[in-house]
């Protein structure tokens, strides 16, 4: 049995739901997981109280949190001394019309922004809640979604991620610590 951190960086909790199916899929595995949300890390985080590290981030505006970059660039050393995987959460991964290579872009450029080499990577697509978006984010949103081709019905909300695929990336990660 391993320990494992799940440090994820969510706005409207998609990234949270991917982090949870991923623990489940660790739990199920026996491993013992801790999931933290990246904005409430403690100032002293130790990494070193755990084998592996998952760490997982949505994209708005084209970028990750600079919150998050700061935080692994800070940790980057402990991070490469345990399994360390990385997923990006976002639009371009998946939904009406998938951009793969701009969604390879974002994760690059947080990869490279940080100088972290993780073992495992993953782009995954995200949701679209209007129900949880206010007004301005609201009307951002009917924009950037309806340019991208996507569903512009308010009414309701629109989930893309591939949630086989998500356990499929938990699944990996966890062979590789075998192996670690
Ligand atoms: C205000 C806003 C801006 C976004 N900007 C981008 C973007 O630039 N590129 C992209 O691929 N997806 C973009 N997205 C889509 C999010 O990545 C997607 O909704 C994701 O599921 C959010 O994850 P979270 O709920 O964990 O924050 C944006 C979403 C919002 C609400």
């Amino acid at each position: 049995m391993s320990r494992i951190l799940l440090l994820y960086a969510s706005t409207e909790g998609q990234t949270k739901l991917i982090a949870e199916r991923m623990a489940h899929t660790l739990r199920e595995k026996a491993h013992s997981v801790e999931m933290l949300p990246a904005d409430t890390a403690p100032e002293g985080l130790d990494f070193r109280a755990y084998d592996g590290v998952i760490v997982g981030a949505s994209i708005h505006y084209g970028h990750h949190p600079a919150y998050l970059r700061a935080l692994v660039r800070r940790h980057r050393d402990a991070l490469e001394q345990r399994m360390c995987a990385f997923f990006s959460v976002s639009l371009s991964a998946g939904g009406p019309r998938p951009k793969p290579a701009a969604a390879q872009r974002y994760m690059d450029k947080f990869l490279r922004r940080t100088g972290w080499r993780p073992q495992l990577t993953a782009s995954i697509a995200g949701a679209v809640r209007y129900s949880l978006y206010g007004p301005i984010k609201r009307r951002v949103m009917i924009v950037f979604v309806g340019l991208g081709g996507g569903e512009t019905d308010t009414s309701r909300d629109y989930e893309y991620t591939d949630w086989a695929a998500v356990g499929r990336f938990a699944s990996e990660y966890a062979g590789r610590l075998y192996k670690a």
